[in-house]
């Protein structure tokens, strides 16, 4: 299974990392979302990020414009006829991730795999969307893509093992190293992260310690590169919520009950960086 041709679904922050790398390594990478103006805009913004990267050196003039040679901005998914793979990165909506699939199946080639980004829903539920779920995988990069070495991949209960070795070398050509996990929620990463960063929002909520005091002591005291509560605002409290309710419903254990200061502040919509508040205060910084 020779991968060439990329469709990337969502030009968002995670659809546009993964559209960077695809270029950077070689590949066409056609990006589609809502509309034509959006898959735009996600290139604009990895333009901006290739061009960083020429000013430190890290790339050429020349390599920067190929790069930028290969990425295309698509009216709509129907454009992803000849796409070797295609990786949706959406926002966490299951019933918007269904709809997607099943529209994908219809739209690629047969043998196309179709690779999700999802970082908490059921890859098997996701392929039972379409009518080729050994072609169905999960690849989960981390944010941000450019920087994060890592690539999870996810097998669903039907998926090949063609379909996995494509995967895993796609992810190796990118510059990625992947890990394989069992489709169970939370995967690898986040049935490990998020339980970490819920108990920091619980050592919040008793007092234990200031959000300072929290971050600084795991970040000093755990070679972490930022504290617990730093990267929940950076990931976003609706997505560390939304993931801890994935655990605590998925695995019925009381272990995973998301913390209540977590669901005050996402309904406070202090969501963290991107809303300029959530456990720390970032609007002077904006
Ligand atoms: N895109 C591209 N490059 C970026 C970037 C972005 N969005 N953000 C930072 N960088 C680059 C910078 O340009 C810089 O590059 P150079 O070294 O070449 O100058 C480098 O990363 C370091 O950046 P900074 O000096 O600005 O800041 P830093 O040293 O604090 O690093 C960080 C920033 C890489 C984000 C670092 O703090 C970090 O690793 N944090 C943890 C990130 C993490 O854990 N991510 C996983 C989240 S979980 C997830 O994604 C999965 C899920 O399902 C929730």
């Amino acid at each position: 299974m020779s991968i060439e041709i990329m469709g990337v679904l969502g030009a968002g922050q995670m659809g546009a990392g993964i559209a960077h790398v695809a270029a950077v390594a070689g590949l066409t990478v056609k990006v589609a979302d809502a509309d034509r103006a959006r898959a735009q805009a996600g290139i604009d913004g990895i333009a901006k990020r290739l061009s960083k990267d020429v000013a430190k050196g890290k790339l050429s003039e020349a390599e920067r414009d190929a790069a930028l040679g290969r990425l295309h901005a698509v009216d709509s998914l129907a454009d992803f006829g000849d796409a070797d793979l295609v990786v949706e990165a959406v926002s966490e909506n299951e019933a918007l991730k269904l709809k997607l699939f099943k529209a994908l199946d219809e739209a690629c080639k047969p043998g196309a795999v179709l690779a999700s980004n999802t970082s908490s829903i059921p890859i098997t539920r996701i392929a039972a969307a379409t009518g080729r779920p050994e072609l169905v995988i999960g690849m989960h990069f981390m944010n941000p893509v450019p920087v994060m070495k890592l690539v999870e991949v996810i097998r669903g209960i039907a998926t090949s093992d063609d379909t996995t070795a494509a995967t895993v070398a796609l992810a190796e050509r990118l510059g990625k190293v992947t890990v394989t996990a069992r489709d169970m929620p939370g995967f690898i990463i986040n049935r490990v992260l998020m339980p970490m960063i819920n108990e920091a929002a619980y050592a919040l909520y008793e007092g234990i310690g200031t959000a300072q005091d929290i971050d600084t002591g795991m970040k000093l005291g755990t070679n972490q590169p930022m504290g617990p509560l730093t990267l929940a605002d950076f990931i976003g409290l609706d997505t560390c919520l939304a993931i801890m309710e994935v655990l605590h419903q998925g695995l019925g254990d009381s272990k995973y009950r998301p913390c209540p200061l977590l669901r005050q502040y996402v309904d406070a919509g202090w969501l963290g960086r991107k809303a300029g508040r959530g456990f720390h205060d970032y609007r002077e910084a904006r």
